[in-house]
């Protein structure tokens, strides 16, 4: 007989799609193993707040396909103190809580990984678009993100190649280049900027009028946020070479929307995963899935540890642009 008689679930940090789905798995999972569960709203601020409501299994019908998240997000800088996480850790043990499941990114993890300290079992579920998360292939709104990037270069290809223009794409990803990489490849794209790989404007400017000079119709280039801002890139390239590239900065677009049938299924099993854990008794864990395969890995470890970047899938990139 498991412990664990009552648990709550809590969206953090910046959204991403497919949380939803997440919500529903921790929350249908729990009630199918007679499990008491609550959402707390608005991350650990609701929890501060004592915001928390029990859910059924009704409460998360027809959600699974939505973007955001039913339970909200905030960012919330009381809890980044001791005295904040005592508090977080006193209300979820009066309300008679074993155990939490945290989605968010890489801030959310850090605040479960303090609340296991105190003594609550908490599991750590990757809700992040920027697939800056280590010890899982993926985190649950990048594949919606991309593919949202993708479908718009699409468009801008069109308009791009009646013109024979240049286009500047700048995505999110602030620390972490995996959605420039990822769209970029599947978009055909002809440079890809990055934060994780340094870049000569110079050599860019070179390579675009050459490509230009040789027949191509379009350039299309992604930067992500971290690497550059759009604009910045394209003035210095008009003052290298005269061409003059159109910057579009995708923004928030790229975290709203319905989720993917990927995203949906990856929240999916890592929400079913991170109640199995918690009934085995497992604590301070990320859940994340390996070559297909799900692994429960230290928050501790995920926390200290920066996700690799895929060297091998920019240079393929690099290599079928020309
Ligand atoms: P993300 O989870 O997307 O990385 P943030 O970094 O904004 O987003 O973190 C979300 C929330 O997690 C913060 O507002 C704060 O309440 C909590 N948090 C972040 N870092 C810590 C920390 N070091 N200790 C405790 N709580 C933290
Ligand atoms: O971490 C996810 C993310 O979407 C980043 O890619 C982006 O830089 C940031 O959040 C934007 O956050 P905010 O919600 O503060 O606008």
């Amino acid at each position: 007989m498991s412990e664990v008689k009552s648990i709550a679930v809590l969206t953090s940090g910046g959204d991403s799609q497919g949380m939803n789905a997440a919500v529903r798995a921790v929350v249908r999972s729990a009630i199918f193993h007679g499990i008491d569960v609550y959402g707390v709203q608005r991350g650990y601020q609701g929890l501060l707040n004592n915001d928390l409501r029990p859910m059924d299994l009704r409460s998360v019908g027809d959600i699974i396909q939505r973007g955001g998240t039913v339970l909200q997000t905030a960012r919330c800088k009381e809890f980044m103190t001791a005295e904040g996480q005592q508090r977080g850790a006193d209300i979820l043990r009066e309300r008679g809580i074993d155990g939490l499941v945290v989605i968010g990114g890489d801030g959310s993890y850090q605040g479960a990984n303090k609340l296991s300290k105190l003594g609550i079992k908490t599991m750590g579920l990757p809700g992040t678009i920027d697939n800056d998360i280590p010890f899982t292939d993926f985190t649950i709104g990048f594949d919606t993100a991309v593919s949202i990037v993708v479908d718009a270069i699409n468009k801008l290809r069109d308009t791009m190649t009646s013109h024979e223009r240049s286009s500047i794409v700048e995505v999110m990803g602030r620390h972490c280049g995996d959605i420039a990489l990822y769209a970029g490849l599947a978009s055909g794209a002809e440079t890809i900027l990055v934060p994780e790989v340094p870049f000569d404007l110079a050599e860019v400017s070179t390579r675009m009028a050459e490509n230009f000079r040789a027949g191509k119709r379009h350039s299309i280039i992604v930067v992500a946020e971290g690497a550059a801002s759009g604009q910045d890139i394209a003035d210095a390239i008009t003052k290298n070479n005269g061409i003059e590239p159109r910057v579009t900065v995708l923004g928030h677009i790229q975290r709203g929307g319905t989720p993917t049938h990927n995203d949906r299924i990856l929240a999916s099993r890592l929400g079913d995963f991170a109640v199995r854990k918690l009934i085995e008794g497992d604590s301070a864990k990320s859940c994340g899935i390996i070559k297909g395969e799900l692994v429960a890995t230290d928050i501790d470890m995920v926390v200290s540890t920066k996700k690799s970047f895929n060297m091998d899938m920019y240079d393929l990139a690099l290599r079928l642009s020309q």
